[in-house]
């Protein structure tokens, strides 16, 4: 039968509502009435969208890579990033670009990136309040941007990185509501004014600071990543455009700040409302050690997906759940409910980052990076970031949440986000 599986019967703005306000509620009751894959018909969109969460069903849909991306991705995206991007473009065109990105990204690369983040962490925390609550996730975002500035941009002039800063935290700021992503579903239904225009003015700023960067670096290539990528040469040996260099660095710089801040913002969430873990932690890392630490990234990324959706729109027939889905088909994993599977993991919603000292996360259940061709470039870069980060903050500061309330999930952006920031107290640590 090639027939979409069941899904909600709610009119779709419905749909979209609860997805947007109330996402984990709305996916754990989708589970509960339709099972393992099931379909939901998101506001603006023409056809549904068919979420999976069996690790049968990932491993099927990421293992052909010929598989385009469904419009979800260039509505909420290609105003920021551009038409060029690595995050929207397809076949020859993405692997192309892929190949030419990959290098800087390779885990062997990681331990060059460790002092960036380890000074950026440091300047942050010497900023922080003592003994009054405080959110985190603000001191997260602007650490990750500050470290990811600078492994793009390597030595640069400093007011300029500044004022990057300061545009890329406003864009995001500006593009991070509900009501937004709302808006612009609207006006994808019903035309009118795009919501997203106003941000127009923002994106052009940072283009003219991009313009002078990429600039400086043609007329005098250096070490860090933009000087790669204006080195870089396709097959054919011609090199990218400058249009093009400007939307690989707008992806690098929106990938790699945002999400992880936001990691780092629900491990904080985590450890602080776990003390035994929290407690081994901190010994491990005041030892040197880092084996803990990776297994509560792994944990933390489990239990608390940044991303939650990393769809495909179907090149070929793929046969998932019994279903035989046909080319056209829109599909995503639902990376929460793929990560709260009690097959998979024994009391899913505890967090117990131990179950990963006995066994390293499996490929097709824990995909907080998606999968297959399409991973996540920055996946290395991101965990490296986080272990420095998590560590460096434990050896300086002693944490404590400030209410007793774990964080609820509100959607910013494209991610699952802290709804208050994380706030906690802080004191030195004697
Ligand atoms: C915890 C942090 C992060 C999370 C949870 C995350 C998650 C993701 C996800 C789910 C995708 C889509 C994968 C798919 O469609 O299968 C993605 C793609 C991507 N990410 Fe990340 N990411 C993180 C950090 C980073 C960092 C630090 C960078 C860069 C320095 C980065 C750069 C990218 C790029 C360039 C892509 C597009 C890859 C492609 O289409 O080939 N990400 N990320």
């Amino acid at each position: 039968m090639t027939t979409l599986p069941p899904g909600p019967t709610e009119p779709p703005v419905l749909q979209t509502l609860r997805w947007l306000l109330r996402p984990i509620s709305f996916l754990e009751s989708c589970r509960r009435r339709f099972g393992d894959a099931f379909s939901v018909r998101f506001f603006g969109f023409q056809t549904p969208m068919v979420m999976v969460s069996h690790p049968d069903a990932i491993r099927a849909l990421y293992g052909v890579r010929e598989h385009s991306l469904p419009p979800g991705r260039a509505v909420a995206l290609l105003p920021i990033v551009g038409p060029r991007s690595l995050l929207l473009l397809e076949g020859r065109e993405h692997l192309a670009r892929r190949r030419l990105m990959l290098p800087p990204f390779h885990g062997e690369r990681m331990r060059a990136y460790e002092s960036i983040v380890r000074d950026a962490v440091t300047r942050d925390v010497d900023g922080w309040p003592e003994g009054r609550p405080f959110a985190l996730h603000p001191h997260m975002q602007a650490t990750t941007l500050d470290v990811i500035l600078r492994a793009v941009f390597g030595v640069t002039d400093v007011a300029r990185r500044a004022r990057l800063a300061e545009r890329l935290g406003g864009l995001l700021a500006a593009s991070a509501s509900a009501g937004l992503q709302f808006g612009v579903l609207l006006s994808r239904r019903f035309g009118g004014p795009d919501p997203l225009a106003r941000l127009r003015t923002v994106t052009q700023e940072i283009d003219a600071l991009l313009a002078e960067e990429i600039a400086e670096r043609r007329a005098d290539p250096r070490e860090d990543i933009l000087s790669m990528l204006i080195g870089a040469r396709f097959e054919d040996g011609e090199p990218m455009d400058d249009r093009e260099v400007r939307d690989q660095l707008m992806t690098l710089l929106i990938a790699g700040h945002e999400t992880t801040a936001t990691a780092l913002a629900w491990t904080f969430d985590l450890l602080l409302r776990h003390p035994h873990a929290l407690e081994r932690l901190v010994g491990e890392v005041d030892a040197g050690e880092e084996t803990y630490l990776r297994a509560v990234v792994a944990e933390s990324l489990r239990l608390r997906p940044v991303v939650p959706l990393a769809g495909r729109r179907l090149t070929s027939e793929l046969h998932v759940d019994g279903l035989r889905l046909p080319p056209g088909t829109d599909i995503t994993p639902a990376i929460w409910l793929a990560h709260t599977r009690a097959d998979r993991y024994p009391e899913p919603f505890a967090f117990r980052p131990e179950r990963f000292l006995e066994h390293a996360p499996t490929t097709y259940a824990w995909i907080p990076f998606g999968g297959g061709v399409r991973r996540c470039l920055g996946a290395a870069f991101a965990e490296m970031e986080m272990r420095v980060a998590i560590a460096e903050i434990l050896r300086r500061r002693a944490l404590r949440p400030a209410s007793p309330a774990a964080e609820r999930v509100a959607r910013r952006n494209v991610t699952f986000s802290p709804s208050s920031g994380t706030r906690v107290v802080a004191a030195a640590r004697s």
